[in-house]
């Protein structure tokens, strides 16, 4: 569906003018910290349980219409992860309000706040919990957020490179550290990486090669073999790559540890095919959420089957591991992770592109 430029107030009341022909108008905002001056309707990129087709619209919202939260952020910027495209879709069952402005991720610099310990000025960003599945998410100039939420932006990150990062890249240190937490050690052999051309997966190849591990990347996009190369994957192969004795319960022992966020038959083959003892990490759902697999990866070789969720990691741990990847960033390219820069209204088909696996990296999302 095109975008529209209708505004939408958060009562579902959709009134007359079109987002960036009204004047717009400040009022002032005071909170325990001081008063800002705040525009009184801002542009969101809106979902509806309603719809009917796939695709959001450009709309309008209200200070009035943002959830309860401490935090006022202008959103500087955010990016298109899988789940930003699946609340697009009629009938989902990601959304958990409506409207919603979806985006899982958000960095900007706080305006108003009612919590000391989150000053105006501060430079933050916030993903998972409810943020842009009940709750406004990034995808609107404006976000407010719980404080537990707003984590300070670690010195060596601007908001840009935060969301670059972004959801997909914490899942992707969030697995490495389960694989390492289990056991897996730089010089130990090939790691596999999955849906290695997407978020999760290009972050995971960047962060495993960067802390020494040998890489191997799984991709549908051979074509970006020299893309993955350049992250640090060792070896590049297609999907297809991993079906090796399909006749057989086990496979050959070839991996000493997998990042996988693509689920399905996949994360079968990687199981009858990791060394004794090893583990896979698994995030994902782009290539099915059936898994059918035997007993006997498990019970006669020993393998480790870890989940990853980042959506309920409590706010010790993220402030951890983002400090953690701030460091890990020095030795990434981050802006060659970047397929695309998107501001609100182009958002349709960049949500598109990102279903249909068509992306290499992360697009970003400038919501101002
Ligand atoms: N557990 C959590 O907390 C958590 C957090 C973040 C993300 N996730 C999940 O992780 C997954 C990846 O997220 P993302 O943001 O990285 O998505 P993404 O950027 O769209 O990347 C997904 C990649 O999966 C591969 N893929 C897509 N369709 C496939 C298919 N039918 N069969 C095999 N491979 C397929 C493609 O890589 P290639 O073309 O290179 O094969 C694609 O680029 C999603 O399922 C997301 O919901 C979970």
């Amino acid at each position: 569906m095109a975008p529209s430029t209708s505004g939408e107030s958060g009562d579902g009341q959709w009134p007359k003018g079109a987002v960036g022909t009204e004047a717009v108008r400040y009022r002032p905002v005071t909170t325990t910290t001081g008063t800002a001056e705040v525009p009184d309707r801002f542009p969101a990129y809106l979902v509806s349980r309603d719809d009917t087709a796939p695709g959001g619209r450009l709309a309008s919202l209200a200070l009035d219409d943002l959830p309860a939260g401490e935090v006022l952020v202008k959103v500087e910027w955010s990016s298109v992860n899988y789940k930003d495209a699946l609340v697009t879709r009629p009938g989902n069952r990601v959304a958990r309000v409506s409207p919603l402005a979806p985006g899982v991720d958000l960095a900007g610099v706080v305006v108003a706040s009612d919590d000391a310990s989150v000053a105006p000025g501060t430079a933050v960003l916030a993903h998972g919990h409810d943020i842009g599945v009940a709750r406004h998410g990034g995808f609107a100039a404006y976000a407010r957020v719980p404080a537990g939420l707003a984590l300070p932006l670690p010195a060596r990150l601007s908001a840009r490179a935060a969301m670059i990062i972004g959801t997909a890249g914490f899942t992707a240190a969030l697995s490495a550290d389960r694989l390492e937490d289990h056991g897996l050690s730089p010089g130990d052999g090939p790691v596999l990486v999955t849906g290695a051309s997407g978020g999760v997966g290009s972050f995971a190849v960047a962060l495993l090669a960067g802390r020494g591990h040998e890489v191997v990347a799984s991709t549908g996009k051979t074509d970006e073999r020299a893309w993955l190369e350049a992250l640090g994957a060792s070896a590049v192969i297609g999907r297809d790559g991993l079906d090796l004795d399909p006749q057989r319960v086990l496979g050959p022992e070839r991996w000493a540890g997998a990042v996988d966020c693509v689920g399905g038959v996949t994360l079968a083959r990687i199981l009858r095919t990791l060394r004794y003892g090893a583990a896979v990490a698994a995030s994902g759902l782009t290539g099915g959420t059936a898994l059918e697999t035997t007993v006997f990866p498990f019970i006669t070789r020993d393998v480790a089957l870890l989940g990853v969720d980042t959506v309920s990691t409590g706010s010790e741990r993220r402030r951890a591991v983002w400090e953690r990847l701030a460091r890990d960033a020095e030795r990434i390219d981050l802006e060659s992770m970047v397929a695309a820069e998107v501001s609100l209204d182009q958002l349709g088909p960049a949500v598109e592109d990102v279903l249909a696996a068509r992306v290499r990296g992360r697009v970003l999302v400038r919501p101002g």
